[in-house]
């Protein structure tokens, strides 16, 4: 088995992000993800206890940076130095942009782009001195290929992509790799907000005829993730079920 790391996925209690921490304490990690809301949190922990998966909650606000510094600074002091991290949490405020309020734009642009800097600022130091690093970002479909009722989403999650570009550059020299990932849409409770007939017009465009399923995503990270993959940094690797096939 691979070294045992302390892996931080943000937003895991979610839809793709559980199928991440599953994943990666499956591989023998020591997983972590932040709540919001205490309740649901415990409830979430107990349910992946129940199925042999132990994760650490922390108590914390991807938007904020103040919460940030006090998440990662939390998990280290418990289970030791972040070598994994996954930018996973993330919202939508779905609507056209003649539409959208400035706060529907500052809501998904912080939560999505935004933290990216908040999560990944206090983790970094940590793994340049330490030599060894992996970083992924979920960005969107959406961020590759532009969506109707999304300029504030597809805006963030592009974003996302330079993000990663630019800290891979950075930081290759720290043995740190920095990739993305673009999934299509994923059965979770942020795809079936979609309304149904809209979403019934979305599936019909995808080649493989189906949503994709969380775990999908999640083999992408495990990849991504592992000693093997050593000299694979700023990608970005596209899973859709064919949906969007540009290069
Ligand atoms: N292409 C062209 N026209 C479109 C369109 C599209 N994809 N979607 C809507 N329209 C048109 C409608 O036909 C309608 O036209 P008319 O006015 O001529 O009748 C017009 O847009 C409606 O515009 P409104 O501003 O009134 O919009 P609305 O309030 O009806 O809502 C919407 C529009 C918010 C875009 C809604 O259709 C919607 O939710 N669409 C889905 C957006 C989407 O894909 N979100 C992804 C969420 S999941 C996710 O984000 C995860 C991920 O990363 C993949
Ligand atoms: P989801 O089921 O709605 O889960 C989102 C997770 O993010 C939840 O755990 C949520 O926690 C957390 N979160 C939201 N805002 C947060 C904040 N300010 N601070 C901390 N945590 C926060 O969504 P999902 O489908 O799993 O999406 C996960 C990621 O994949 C997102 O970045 C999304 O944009 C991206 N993505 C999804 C799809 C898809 O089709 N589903 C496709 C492409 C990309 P709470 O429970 O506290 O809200």
């Amino acid at each position: 088995m691979a070294q045992q790391r302390v892996a931080l996925i943000t937003g895991g209690t979610g839809g793709i992000g559980t199928a991440i921490v599953k994943r990666l304490a499956g591989m023998g990690h020591k997983v972590a993800t932040n709540y919001r809301d205490e309740g649901k949190a415990r409830a979430w922990q107990e349910k992946m206890a129940a199925q042999g998966v132990q994760a650490m909650l922390v108590k914390g606000d991807v938007s904020d940076p103040e919460s940030c510094k006090t998440m990662v600074a939390e998990i280290e002091k418990q289970l030791g130095p972040i070598d994994i991290l996954i930018n996973n949490a993330g919202i939508t405020r779905d609507t056209t942009f003649h539409k959208m309020s400035y706060q529907q734009w500052m809501d998904v642009v912080n939560t999505n782009l935004n933290a990216c800097f908040n999560v990944t600022r206090p983790v970094i130091d940590g793994m340049r001195a330490r030599k060894w690093g992996r970083i992924v970002q979920i960005s969107s479909i959406n961020g590759q290929k532009g969506q109707y009722g999304q300029a504030n989403y597809a805006a963030a999650k592009a974003g996302m992509h330079g993000f990663t570009i630019s800290l891979a550059q950075e930081n290759a020299k720290f043995g740190i790799t920095v990739n993305t990932v673009s999934p299509g849409y994923i059965a979770t409770d942020m795809v079936m907000a979609v309304p149904e007939e809209v979403r019934a017009k979305i599936v019909a465009q995808i080649p493989l005829g189906r949503l994709g399923e969380p775990d999908e995503i999640a083999y992408a990270v495990s990849f991504f993730i592992a000693d093997e993959a050593a000299w694979i940094t700023g990608a970005n690797l596209a899973i859709n079920g064919g949906h969007y096939m540009g290069w």
